[in-house]
C-alpha cells in the first residue's frame, strides 16, 4: 500500500514537516521526483532542519527511506546532508537507501543551469541553479550517469566523455568559470556515495509492498510547477504529481490508496512565472513577513497571495486527491479581512478552469471575502476550538473543492497540527 503527499501549490506547502508527522505511521519514506531544489523544513527537538534530497522520514529510527529512481541527485548536496543529519545523531548509513537508477547530477549541470538562465535574461524561469533541468535534459536525452553506474569501472570514462559535450554547450553559452573545485569535491563525493545502499529500486520497493509493508512517497516541489500541467515554461522539469510516483518509484497505479495534497492557507511563489492572486501591495508584505516567507534553499523572497482555489482544484483533478492539508493557517491570525479566488476573469470572461497559457493572457482573479479571526491559533489541539470565521473559511473551501481539509497545521513545529476527520 503506497499513500502520497505532494505539494498543490507552487512548492513550499510545508511537505517536509507534515511527512515527518505521518511517518511514524509508515515503514518507508520516499522521494520520486525532483532534487535539490527542494528544500522541506523540519523542526527535530526545536531544531530546525532542511532537507534537500533526504527523504523528510530520517529522522523516525525505524522508518526506512528510498530515494527513488525519478530523483536527480547531486553527491555533493547529499554528503552534506548526510553530514548535517548525522550531527542529529542519525545514522543514515542504517536507513538511508537509493536506487540504483537516479540519475547523477555533474558539476557541469549546475553551470548549464547557470548558463542557460542567464541567457534567458528577464525572461529566465528563476530555477534554483542547482542543476535540475539539464540532468533531466540528459535523462531523457539518454546521456545521463546514474548512480549504478558509479560501481562500474568505465564510470570516470563516461563522466569524461559527457563532461566534453556538456564543455561544447557551455562555450556556446560563452560561460567561462573555472570548474575544477566543484569537479574535486564531486569526486570525493563519490567515494562517499559508493558506500551507500545502492539497491534495485522497484525490485526493493515492491518487495515491501508485497511484505504488507506501507509506504509514503514523499513529493518535491508543487502540482502547479509540474512540467506538464504547471506554469510552463515557469515550471520544474519533472512530474511532481502523483502520477510521477509510478514512474519514479517504479510502482503501479493501483497500489496507490491516499493522495493527501498540501496546501497553504494562502499562496506563494518563488522564481518566475504567472501568479494570479500575487498581491504586489502591503497584505502581499504583511503575509511574507508574518509568514516568514523567504526559501529554504535560494533565501529569495517568496512572492505572496491569496489562496487560488480555481488552481487548487485543478490540482485536486490531476492529483486524485483524497484528503487537503492546510498549512501556516496561523499565518492568517492577525488578518482582519482574508480572500479566496474563484474564478479567473480573462478578457472579461469568467473561467473556473486553469488555462492552456497563463503567460501570455492577463488573469484578473475575482475574489470572494471572508472576516478574519482575529485571535491565535497557535495553542489549539482540536478542531472544536477553532474560531467559527476559520471554520466558515475552511467550510467554503471545503464545498467548492469537493475534498475535505482533514488537517490543519498551526504552526511550524511537529505537535502543531490540527486534525478534522
Ligand atoms: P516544503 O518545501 O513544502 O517542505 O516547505 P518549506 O520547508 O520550504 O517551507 C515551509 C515553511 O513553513 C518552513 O519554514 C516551515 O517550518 C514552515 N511551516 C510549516 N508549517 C507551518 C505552519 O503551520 N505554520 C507556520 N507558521 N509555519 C509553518
Ligand atoms: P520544494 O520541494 C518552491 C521553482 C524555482 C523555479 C522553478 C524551476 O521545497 O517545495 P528548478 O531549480 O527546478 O529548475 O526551478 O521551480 N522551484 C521551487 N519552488 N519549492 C521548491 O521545492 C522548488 N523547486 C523548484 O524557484 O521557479
Ligand atoms: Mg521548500
Amino acid at each position: 500500500m503506497v499513500d502520497v503527499i505532494l505539494g498543490m501549490q507552487w512548492g513550499d506547502e510545508g511537505k517536509g514537516k507534515i511527512v515527518d508527522y505521518f511517518a511514524p505511521r509508515y515503514d518507508i519514506i520516499a522521494r520520486f521526483q525532483g532534487g535539490p531544489n527542494a528544500g522541506h523544513t523540519l523542526y527535530v527537538n526545536d531544531k530546525k532542519i532542511v532537507l534537500h534530497q533526504i527523504p523528510s522520514g530520517i529522522f523516525h529510527e525505524s522508518t526506512i527511506n528510498l530515494i527513488g529512481n525519478g530523483v536527480v541527485l547531486d553527491p555533493v548536496t547529499l554528503k552534506r546532508e548526510c553530514e548535517s543529519v548525522a550531527g542529529f545523531g542519525v545514522d543514515y548509513r542504517k536507513n538511508l537507501y537509493i536506487s540504483q537508477r537516479a540519475h547523477l547530477i555533474l558539476p557541469t549541470h549546475r553551470a548549464l543551469d547557470k548558463a542557460s538562465e542567464m541567457s534567458k535574461g528577464v525572461e529566465k524561469i528563476g530555477s534554483t541553479l542547482k542543476g535540475i533541468g539539464p540532468a533531466y535534459m540528459d535523462k531523457t536525452g539518454r546521456n545521463g550517469l546514474r548512480v549504478g553506474d558509479l560501481l562500474d569501472k568505465s564510470f570516470t570514462t563516461e563522466y569524461i566523455k559527457l563532461r566534453l559535450k556538456h564543455q561544447q554547450l557551455l562555450d556556446g553559452f560563452h560561460f567561462k568559470e573555472d570548474m575544477s573545485a566543484w569537479e574535486e569535491e564531486f569526486f570525493e563525493a563519490l567515494e562517499f556515495m559508493r558506500q551507500f545502499k545502492i539497491v534495485n529500486g522497484e525490485y526493493f520497493i515492491n518487495d515491501k509492498i508485497q511484505q504488507g509493508k506501507k509506504v509514503l512517497a514523499e513529493g518535491a516541489q508543487g502540482s502547479m510547477l509540474d512540467v506538464d500541467f504547471g506554469t510552463f515554461p515557469f515550471v520544474t522539469s519533472s512530474n511532481t504529481i502523483s502520477a510521477g510516483v509510478c514512474t519514479g518509484l517504479g510502482i503501479a497505479p493501483q497500489k496507490i490508496r491516499d493522495v493527501i495534497g498540501v496546501t497553504k492557507a494562502y499562496c506563494t511563489r518563488v522564481g518566475g512565472g504567472p501568479f494570479p492572486t500575487e498581491l504586489s501591495d502591503a497584505t502581499g508584505e504583511e503575509l511574507r513577513k508574518t509568514g516568514n516567507e523567504f526559501g529554504a534553499t535560494t533565501g529569495r523572497p517568496r512572492r505572496c497571495g491569496w489562496i487560488d482555489l480555481v488552481a487548487l482544484k485543478f490540482a485536486c483533478m490531476i492529483n486524485g486527491v483524497t484528503q487537503l492539508v492546510m498549512t501556516k493557517a496561523d499565518v492568517l491570525d492577525a488578518f482582519a479581512e482574508l480572500k479566496v479566488c474563484t474564478s479567473y476573469k480573462i478578457d472579461g470572461q469568467a473561467t473556473d478552469e486553469v488555462p492552456f497559457q497563463m503567460t501570455r493572457v492577463k488573469i484578473d482573479p475575482v475574489l470572494k471575502s471572508f472576516p478574519g479571526w482575529q485571535s491565535d491559533i497557535t495553542g489549539l489541539k482540536n478542531y472544536g476550538g477553532l474560531p467559527e470565521q476559520m471554520k466558515n473559511y475552511i467550510h467554503f473551501i471545503n464545498g467548492y473543492l469537493k475534498v475535505n481539509v482533514s488537517y490543519i497545521s498551526n504552526g511550524p513545529a511537529r505537535d502543531q497540527l490540527i486534525e478534522n476527520l
